[in-house]
């Protein structure tokens, strides 16, 4: 098994004259927790995007778990187990908070998700509610359990990257990428715990079922 769960290589990106990303080389290993600082357009977020398809790399690769992922697209990426945050923040507006996390499991189960998204008038699937408890484990982990019913479009900027960080989790990747997660928080409010951080958000009783 690689000891990395992602390997950056001569990543290099550039947009017409500037040079986002120079032969970048990181690498991560499994289980650790790593930070990537930087100045303002120093390439951060190129480099986040980059990895998870959004923009093609000039030259460079990309592997996951000893996978080469590099120029693949971004939803084929995100269902091997790259899930990430956006800066600015980027909810559906339409959906709920809870549409919005249950929006974030993997397509084999996205089913169930998309129909309460639409808000189809039907009785709920078993899948379908078992995805609605997770969420809820998962958004309460955030401490945002109850603004589950809440608009996305009424949330303010931390709260909605907290909705972001839960629906990225809840699709249990392997690797999360967060762009500037602490981003508009007061200092105290980053130290502090929120939710309940003893309960397992997968491992309850309803893992067999989401999966059937
Ligand atoms: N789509 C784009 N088109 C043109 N230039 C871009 C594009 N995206 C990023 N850049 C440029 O690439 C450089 C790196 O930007 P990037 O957003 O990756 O930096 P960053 O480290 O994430 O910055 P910040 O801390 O402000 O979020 C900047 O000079 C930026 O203006
Ligand atoms: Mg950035």
């Amino acid at each position: 098994m690689d000891p990395c769960i992602l390997r950056v290589s001569g990543l290099s990106k550039s947009f017409g004259a500037i040079q986002a990303l120079d032969k970048v080389d990181i690498e991560v290993a499994r289980g650790r927790v790593h930070g990537i600082i930087g100045p303002n357009g120093s390439g951060k977020t190129t480099l986040f995007n980059c990895v998870t398809g959004l923009l093609k790399p000039n030259a460079g690769s990309v592997t996951l778990d000893g996978v080469d992922i590099t120029n693949k697209p971004a939803s084929w990426i995100a269902n091997r187990g790259i899930r990430r945050t956006f800066q600015a923040g980027k909810l559906v507006p339409g959906m709920t908070v809870l549409e919005n996390v249950m929006s974030g499991v993997n397509d084999g189960v996205a089913t169930a998700a998309i129909d309460a998204a639409f808000r189809l008038p039907f009785v709920p699937s078993r899948r379908e509610t078992a995805i609605r408890d997770r969420a809820m484990r998962i958004l309460s982990l955030t401490g945002m359990d109850g603004s589950a019913g809440r608009w996305a479009s009424d949330l303010v900027w931390t709260e909605r990257q907290l909705v972001q960080m839960a629906r990225a989790l809840i699709a249990e990747p392997k690797l999360i990428l967060l762009d500037e997660p602490a981003s508009g928080w007061a200092v105290r409010e980053i130290g502090e715990g929120r939710g309940d951080h003893r309960e397992d958000p997968w491992h309850g009783d309803d893992r067999s079922s989401s999966e059937s």
